[in-house]
């Protein structure tokens, strides 16, 4: 059995359709990349110099606020957030068990403690009413994941932060151009953290990440952070430290390269909307769990993730076929060795449990063809026929 190889390749049923392919977006844009690097290299300016800034005010117009502070990943857009915010040891964060590492990993680095709460059933994203009953008095903040580019349902969230005093960071790392009733995802809550990892809608070539917010005070305290906390950044003396900083800039080659994809955001996450309409009028009568369509511009497909209760055989048949998927997430973090909780043990976080063992994401990225899309669909049908032929009981989680 082979691989599906990174970029493509011939394989018996045609060419390999990998799970995201950058190659692509980057022939296209090669030109104004290497150009904008030279600029970069010719003024030898590598660290917090004017493509920075320029990126930050771009992305700040983007995703309508009015501070947006550039750092060094996703996971420090997090991390420098909660520290900004004031989250200190002992205090607790509601963040759902359905996410990528990063987003506790971010709490647990300040010493305050990840407080898992479940999916909603029938979606990824998290559950307010779960959120509420994990509510103590020691409760400071929640994160709400945007996961797989869906917006969290941020009605009933920022409703739940007001009448408990909460600060919401929403973590945006795989929704970047994403809306929630019409306003831009990032500019609801305190703050927005923002990946640019290389497989989010805005990819750079290296990490990167940013925090967006319309408090001053906060986006200050975040800039002051990120660079050791260095007086001088507040327009004191170089080299003096009132408190205990980080090093997390983002670097001037990657806001270049961001910088020249910026402006193309939006019409890659309606080539994303488009292929997810596609696929989902195509595996409609499937019995394969679909996400929700988004009509109004606001699930911007990161990730296009299937449920299927059989879902290491179909990952096996689509492998064989040459097309890329990937298990986001194979184990929820609340029975994760390093987030392991007393308090929350298996059984306790029914849906992330079981998405975790029926997720599969198969390829959506911007540059997909028509006739790709219908193949990775195709094959998809041919697994789900295989299995009502043999009688397979539940063959895709009906
Ligand atoms: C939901 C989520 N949060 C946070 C992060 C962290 O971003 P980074 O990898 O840039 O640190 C990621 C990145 O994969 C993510 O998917």
């Amino acid at each position: 059995m082979k691989e599906a190889k990174p970029g493509g390749g011939p394989c018996r049923f045609g060419v390999d359709i990998p799970l995201i392919d950058l190659r692509s977006q980057h022939r296209a844009l090669q030109p104004k990349i290497f150009s904008a690097l030279r600029q970069v290299f010719d003024s030898s300016v590598f660290v917090v110099g004017p493509n920075v800034r320029a990126f930050e005010e771009e992305m700040a117009r983007f995703c309508e606020v009015e501070h947006a502070v550039g750092v060094g990943s996703g996971t420090d857009a997090l991390t420098l957030s909660l520290a900004a915010l004031g989250i200190k040891p002992g205090d607790e964060v509601l963040v759902p068990s359905f996410t990528y590492a990063a987003t506790a990993a971010a709490v647990c680095h300040l010493g305050a403690r990840p407080v898992f709460v479940d999916s909603a059933a029938g979606g990824f994203n998290l559950d307010p009413a779960d959120a509420e009953r994990h509510i103590t008095p020691r409760t400071r903040a929640m994160i709400p994941v945007h996961l797989y580019g869906e917006a969290a349902p941020m009605g009933e969230i920022l409703r739940l932060a007001e009448a408990h005093n909460l600060w919401v960071v929403e973590d945006v790392a795989q929704a970047a151009g994403g809306r929630w009733d019409g306003k831009r995802l990032g500019s609801l809550g305190h703050t927005g953290c923002f990946s640019f990892y290389p497989t989010k809608n805005l990819a750079g070539c290296g990490d990167g990440g940013m925090v967006t917010t319309n408090d001053g005070e906060v986006a200050t305290r975040v800039r002051l952070l990120r660079q050791q906390a260095d007086a001088s950044v507040l327009g004191g003396r170089k080299y003096t430290h009132p408190q205990v900083g980080y090093n997390s800039r983002l670097d001037e080659l990657q806001a270049a390269i961001l910088r020249t994809k910026l402006p193309h955001l939006d019409s890659w996450n309606r080539f994303r909307q488009k292929h997810a309409r596609q696929y989902s009028s195509r595996l409609k009568e499937s019995g394969v769990g679909v996400p929700r369509l988004s009509r109004d511009g606001s699930h911007v497909y990161c990730l296009f993730t299937l449920r299927c209760s059989q879902r290491d055989g179909l990952r096996r048949h689509l492998r064989e076929r040459g097309i890329g998927t990937e298990i986001y997430y194979p184990l929820p973090l609340h029975l994760q060795g390093a987030y392991r909780d007393p308090g929350c043990p298996e059984g306790s976080l029914p849906v992330s449990e079981m998405l975790s063992k029926q997720t599969l994401s198969i390829p959506v990225y911007p540059e997909l063809t028509r006739e790709q899309v219908d193949r990775v669909a195709e094959a998809i049908l041919e697994f789900v026929h295989q299995g009502s032929e043999v009688g397979m009981e539940e063959a895709v989680g009906r």
